[in-house]
């Protein structure tokens, strides 16, 4: 069976890119407010996605949970703070406010994988699993798009 955790790791591939292009535009100083748009949405979607299992985490760790939770609000608060800079044209607040999402949205990426992925792996039953898949795929994502390729019949 498929795990909760392989198809949440699928996204943040996807994320992951998204951010390698942001930390590209910061560092060339270009195409920095397409990259933190389409990062950011990426982002945005990916947490909406991510928060059922967040929420089954959180009977098991509810202060990992809740530190993953603060991370994700934390990211799209930089977002909307960089929206609002760029309306305002506050070049400097860009750049500090798009390194400070980047940074936040990546260093969340490596503590679930590290820290909570392994957890959920180890606590949740079969079942729990299971429930979770399908509300990803509810949710229009997740079981659907992955890297399956012709031939793979799992
Ligand atoms: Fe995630």
């Amino acid at each position: 069976m498929r795990e909760i955790t392989e198809c949440l790791k699928e996204e943040h591939r996807a994320l992951e890119e998204s951010l390698d292009a942001l930390e590209a535009a910061i560092a060339s100083g270009s195409g920095l407010a397409e990259c933190v748009s389409r990062a950011a949405a990426r982002a945005r979607e990916h947490y909406r996605r991510e928060a059922a299992f967040l929420d089954r985490l959180g009977q098991y760790e509810p202060e990992l949970a809740a530190k993953l939770r603060a991370q994700h609000e934390e990211a799209c608060e930089m977002a909307e703070h960089f929206e609002q800079a760029r309306e305002a044209e506050q070049i400097g607040d860009m750049c500090a406010l798009a390194r400070r999402f980047h940074a936040i949205a990546q260093h969340n990426l490596i503590e679930e994988e590290r820290d909570g992925f392994p957890l959920a792996v180890r606590c949740f039953t079969n079942r729990e699993q299971r429930e979770l898949i399908d509300t990803l795929a509810e949710a229009g994502l997740g079981t659907k798009t992955p890297s399956r390729r012709a031939g793979d019949s799992r």
